[in-house]
């Protein structure tokens, strides 16, 4: 169920384009909010780690997908970007002192991934929407966080707010222009499952995790 936005969220909410908040099915519930903050370590290593998924799906899609140029010049920024975020983040966990150490995805991406068509372009199509997804939703998460942080994070938060903005356009955009057939009933598809992941409760915080069980 959509959560009535607090003020102070409806003030971060200023940083996100109309166009992603009219895409994403609901807001963060308050409770996931008030999660992270109480688990600042894992709310970093698991950033890095997304911003390396993120890089890594960009890359897989430039090895299988030779044939769309579009899509190979939006995937290599997107992954250069990506890295270089997770270049930053890593470094921001040295100077606080956090220990860099593997930790268990959460159920989010799994949970979209695996709704994806088998045959071609819809498999396209899907990964995409899921991607403009996940960008959309990440970027929301950090404009949430914004006000709660201290100055440096909340710079850096801002400043990952305007990119994942574009890449969540830059996927939409390559999943409506490469799809054959209108995508509407696809997104609103994958937007149903993304609210029950973001909503639901989850056993393990993480960036995309759902609510405290
Ligand atoms: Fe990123
Ligand atoms: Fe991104």
């Amino acid at each position: 169920m959509p959560v009535t936005p607090t003020l102070e969220t409806t003030d971060c909410q200023d940083l996100l384009p109309a166009e992603l908040l009219a895409f994403l099915p609901c807001t963060t519930p308050d409770a996931w909010v008030d999660w992270a903050l109480a688990n600042h370590e894992l709310l970093l290593i698991d950033h890095a780690q997304c911003e390396k998924k993120a890089a890594s799906t960009a890359m897989s899609l430039l090895y299988r997908y030779v044939d769309q140029p579009l899509l190979l010049t939006k995937m290599s920024q997107l992954a250069r970007e990506e890295l270089l975020h997770f270049e930053q983040v890593v470094k921001l966990m040295e100077a606080r002192g956090i220990v860099y150490r593997h930790i268990s995805a959460s159920r989010y991406a799994e949970g979209l991934r695996r709704h994806v068509r088998g045959q071609e372009p819809e498999r396209l199509v899907d990964i995409l929407i899921i991607g403009a997804l996940i960008e959309a939703r990440s970027c929301e998460r950090f404009a949430r966080l914004i006000p709660h942080l201290d100055d440096e994070l909340a710079k850096f938060y801002r400043s990952l707010v305007k990119s994942e903005g574009r890449h969540f356009e830059d996927y939409l955009m390559l999943a409506r222009r490469l799809a054959p057939v209108p995508i509407d009933a696809r997104i609103a598809f994958f937007s149903d499952r993304e609210a029950e992941l973001v909503t639901m409760p989850d056993t393990a915080f993480r960036f995309h995790s759902g609510v405290p069980a």
